[in-house]
């Protein structure tokens, strides 16, 4: 039995319900060693990981890690959400009751950490100072050390941002288990695996995994899940699978903030790393916040306020490359502590690569092991053409890497919310934008967000499902309450943002090419969307909003096939009339949906209708 006392004195954590909690845990998972780990600890973590082989070196300050070949995406089908109340069962958070599961976490749980170290990582999950501060603090135990150097890199950790809490009971308890990943039945009827938010106890129980979207507790399940729950709970803000982003017009000198979400895999991070100024000669510059959740609230000037309770960005490596995402490659250079999940890894040279990293891979295969471990050399046949890397392969990389990171990244403040938009993989009917004034509509557009499910999930790749506001694998709630919270928050500010539908995966029916060419682009239409608030272009009314005109957009320095430009600036009216009435079906799973929601999918029907 380790000596928690101890350990927690020489380390300095005095916070007294913290001190508790840990005890509690390890009496129930038993590890043979517990270590309080702080953002210093890293290079020596990083050592010890690296002397373990656990993770192997990919250059000068870089790293390659490899996650269990069955444990390499979230699972949603394993993820819960348990509380007290069978009001906050919705058609996606999978609720159950809190005192079903919690017995089923403990068994699990039990003993499960014997032979290893529990790392207990004290985190905050927003700037400090922040007026949401109250709802970021948490303490992870993990009984994986990647899992450390990942949260270190992916949240402001150390001791000092949970001794000294204004309410010392108030952080989320985020216990993770790792299990025995080859005897866990990932996928078949005897899944072991459970990843369990107790959202209105604050607490967090995953169990069988240690891919980082399963793992990282502080970013998908209290960033997104937690927080969401929290925000409704206390009524004062969103949490949201969004990125955030800044475009000053250095003409006008005025700064614009975008946030927007799309279901994983489809294009927040690149949008909000690697947008192009220099295309459009040297009038705007655009900054990076975040990539991937975005915590808004209302300040007391009754503006609409967003911020980034991330500190680093956790980005798909497929197709990352000079040309779609230089800022991504610039943020994991030798030198950044950057690591590297599941991508292909030469054990020579230390190299790294992934599908579309370089138009082919390495000519010599001497060292390459794909994201499985096998010798690519090796392959048989008929594995040839297996990709060698994991599709939802990832980089690593805290914030202050990433070149074009806002000055203001870190300020507690947070900063004014212009537009919010949605958006996602749709092969049809979506144009590139489309503009929407009304508050209900843009919140009706978020919660009938219709895509096509991808790698970041096991088993759904393709799949066209609505995804309201992209949340749906992180809903804690009831999408009534969801819904009526967002009206109430967007309503309460006094300047609203403008809300928008973008889609850059529209596709040539035939060839299937994209008809956008997309990645820095995607700067355009997102200026066409800021002049268009400001009242300085009008567009196109359709009964699904607003659309640029070919001249309004700026098209400048792009060759684009008029048919394909056509396409992407037009609705297909009787496509769009048929996706209504699987629209009504959809909402109709939600009780007690807001009747604004429902005027406003009746406006856009009847406008549809009424359409010649
Ligand atoms: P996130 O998971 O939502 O952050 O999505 P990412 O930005 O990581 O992108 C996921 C995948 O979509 C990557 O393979 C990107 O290369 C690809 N992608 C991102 N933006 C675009 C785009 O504008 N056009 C096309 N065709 N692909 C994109
Ligand atoms: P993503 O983040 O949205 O960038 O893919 C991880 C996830 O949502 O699983
Ligand atoms: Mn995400
Ligand atoms: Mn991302």
């Amino acid at each position: 039995m380790v000596d928690v006392d101890k350990v927690l004195d020489e380390a300095g954590l005095t916070n007294p319900h913290v001190r508790e909690y840990v005890k509690e845990w390890a009496a129930i998972t038993t590890p043979d060693r517990i270590e309080v780990v702080s953002a210093a600890d890293d290079a020596r973590l990083i050592q010890e990981s690296l002397d373990a082989g656990e993770i192997e070196p990919a250059g000068e300050g870089l790293y390659y890690s490899r996650s269990y070949y069955k444990d390499t995406a979230r699972s949603e089908e394993r993820t819960i959400v348990a509380t007290n109340k069978p009001s906050d069962k919705g058609a996606y958070n999978n609720w159950r009751p809190a005192d079903e599961m919690k017995p089923i976490m403990l068994e699990r749980m039990k003993g499960a950490s014997a032979g290893k170290t529990m790392y207990v990582v004290p985190y905050l999950m927003a700037p400090p100072g922040s007026p949401l501060e109250a709802y970021a603090a948490g303490v992870e135990l993990t009984d994986h050390r990647t899992v450390v150097l990942h949260m270190i890199r992916m949240a402001r950790v150390g001791i000092d941002l949970i001794d000294n809490l204004a309410d010392p009971d108030s952080f989320v308890r985020a216990v993770h288990v790792t299990g025995d990943l080859p005897n866990l039945g990932q996928g078949t009827p005897e899944d072991e695996r459970y990843f369990v938010t107790v959202a209105d106890e604050r607490t967090i129980l995953h169990y069988g995994s240690s891919y980082g979207g399963n793992a990282l507790l502080g970013k998908i399940a209290h960033g997104l899940r937690q927080a969401s729950y929290d925000g409704w709970a206390s009524g004062k803000f969103l949490a949201e699978q969004f990125m955030l982003l800044g475009i000053t017009d250095k003409q006008t000198g005025k700064k614009y903030h975008i946030c927007g979400g799309f279901p994983s895999a489809s294009g927040k991070t690149n949008l909000a790393m690697t947008l192009a100024p220099d295309a459009l000669g040297d009038r705007y510059y655009v900054e990076f916040y975040g990539d991937d959740i975005a915590w808004l609230w209302v300040g007391e000037d009754g503006k609409l306020y967003g911020m980034n309770p991330e500190n680093g960005v956790f980005g798909v490596a497929k197709d990352t490359n000079e040309l779609t995402n230089p800022t991504a490659l610039d943020s994991i250079q030798p030198g950044t502590q950057a690591l590297f999940t599941n991508v292909a890894y030469n054990e020579k040279t230390h190299e790294v690569w992934w599908e579309g990293k370089t138009k082919n891979p390495p000519a010599d295969l001497d060292g390459w092991r794909d994201w499985k471990g096998s010798l690519i050399a090796e392959r048989t046949p008929e594995d040839q053409n297996e990709p060698w890397a994991h599709p939802n392969s990832r980089f690593t990389t805290a914030l202050s890497n990433v070149p074009n990171v806002a000055s203001d990244y870190d300020d507690p403040k947070g900063v004014p919310i212009d537009g919010i938009i949605f958006g996602g993989r749709t092969r049809d009917r979506e144009p590139l934008i489309r503009a929407i004034d009304d508050i209900a509509e843009g919140v009706y557009d978020g919660l009938t967000l219709g895509a096509e499910a991808t790698f970041a999930a096991e088993g759904v790749e393709g799949q066209l499902r609505y995804d309201p506001m992209s949340m749906r694998p992180f809903m804690s709630y009831a999408e009534g309450a969801y819904a009526a919270h967002w009206l109430k928050i967007i309503g309460q500010a006094t300047e609203k943002p403008v809300f928008a539908h973008v889609n850059w995966f529209q596709r040539d029916a035939e060839d299937g090419h994209f008809l956008w060419p997309g990645y820095r682009e995607n700067l355009r239409p997102l200026l066409w969307l800021m002049q268009y608030k400001n009242g300085e272009v009008t567009g196109r009314k359709t009964p699904v909003g607003v659309l640029p005109t070919e001249e309004e957009l700026d098209l400048s320095g792009l060759d684009l096939p008029q048919e394909d430009l056509d396409r992407i600036l037009t609705i297909d009216v009787e496509r769009w009339r048929q996706e209504m009435g699987f629209r009504e079906e959809h909402l109709k799973q939600f009780d007690g949906l807001p009747e604004e929601i429902w005027e406003a999918h009746r406006r856009v029907a009847k406008a549809l209708e009424d359409e010649a």
